[in-house]
C-alpha cells in the first residue's frame, strides 16, 4: 500500500502567494534535492534523520508529511519506522512527481491551510521546510493539530534566523551570495534561493515558532537548533 501513488485532483483555490510557491517550486523540482544537498554540504540528510526521530514513531503508526516535496521525510519515516503507514503531501505536483524517481511514495495533493483529512487521523505530523512558506502560519498549525490523534506528535523542521555569533557574517555570506549562486547555476533559478534567504530571515525564530505552537494548544513543545542554528526542529504533543 505504501508504494502507491495517488493525485487528488482537487486543490483548494490558491491565493497569489500559494500561486507564487508553487511556480517557484515547479521550476526547481528536477534538481531540487541536489541543490539541498549542494548547499548544506549534505547536512539536510543528518536534519531529516533527526526530525523523524524526533517524532518517535511507533511501528503501524499513521504519518503524515505535510509540504513532502519530493518525498525525502516519507522515505526517511519508512526507513526508520517501515511498518508505519506514511503519506506525504503538498500543492505541487511536479514536486511529488519529481520525487517519485528516487523512489515511488504514497502522496497526495495538499494545502496546508486546507488538509483534505478528518480529524484525529495521524499519530505524527512532520514537515520539512513548509512553515516559512505559508501564507498563514496559525492556521497551518491548527490543520496540523486538527488531523492529529491526541496525543500525536508533530515535528517541523525548518531553516531559522541563527543566533549572533562569531560565524554570522560567514552565515550570511552563504546565504546571500553562494546559495543564490549556486541556485542559478545547478537550477536556472537564482529567485528560487535568493527567496530562501528572505523567507527565512521574515521567518520566526526558534522561541517564538514554540510560542505559536503552544499557543495553538501543543504541549511539552521545545525545538533543537542544527548546524550552528542555521536550522531547527520544533516538536509538540497534541
Ligand atoms: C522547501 S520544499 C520542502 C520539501 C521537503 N519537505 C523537504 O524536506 O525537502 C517546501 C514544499 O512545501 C510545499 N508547500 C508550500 N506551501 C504549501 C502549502 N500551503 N500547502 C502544501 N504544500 C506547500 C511546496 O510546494 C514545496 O514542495
Amino acid at each position: 500500500m505504501r508504494h502507491k501513488i495517488f493525485f487528488r485532483s482537487s486543490l483548494y483555490p490558491a491565493g497569489e502567494q500559494e500561486r507564487r510557491v508553487r511556480e517557484m517550486f515547479s521550476q526547481i523540482a528536477q534538481r531540487y534535492v541536489l541543490m539541498n544537498h549542494l548547499m548544506t554540504a549534505g547536512q539536510d540528510i543528518r536534519w531529516r534523520r533527526a526530525a523523524v526521530r524526533r517524532a518517535q514513531i511507533q511501528p503501524g503508526a499513521t504519518v503524515l508529511d505535510l509540504g513532502t516535496g519530493t518525498g525525502d521525510l516519507v522515505r526517511e519515516v519508512l526507513r526508520q519506522v517501515p511498518s508505519a503507514w506514511a503519506i506525504g503531501a503538498d500543492f505541487t505536483l511536479t514536486m511529488m512527481h519529481a520525487g517519485q524517481r528516487f523512489s515511488p511514495f504514497l502522496c497526495t495533493a495538499a494545502d496546508a491551510l486546507h488538509l483534505p483529512f478528518a480529524e484525529r487521523t495521524f499519530d505524527a505530523v512532520l514537515s520539512g521546510f513548509l512553515m516559512r512558506n505559508v501564507s498563514d502560519l496559525l492556521r497551518a498549525l491548527e490543520e496540523q493539530f486538527r488531523v492529529l490523534k491526541p496525543g500525536g506528535r508533530i515535528v517541523i523542521l525548518d531553516t531559522t534566523r541563527p543566533p549572533h555569533n562569531l560565524l554570522s557574517p560567514f552565515i550570511w555570506l552563504h546565504m546571500h551570495l553562494v546559495i543564490p549562486l549556486l541556485g542559478t547555476l545547478v537550477t536556472g533559478s537564482g529567485s528560487a534561493y535568493r527567496y530562501l534567504s528572505e523567507s527565512t530571515e521574515n521567518f520566526l525564530n526558534a522561541e517564538e515558532l514554540a510560542q505559536k505552537m503552544e499557543q495553538i494548544g501543543f504541549r511539552k513543545v521545545g525545538f533543537q537548533r542544527l548546524t550552528f542554528g542555521v536550522a531547527a526542529i520544533h516538536w509538540g504533543t497534541k
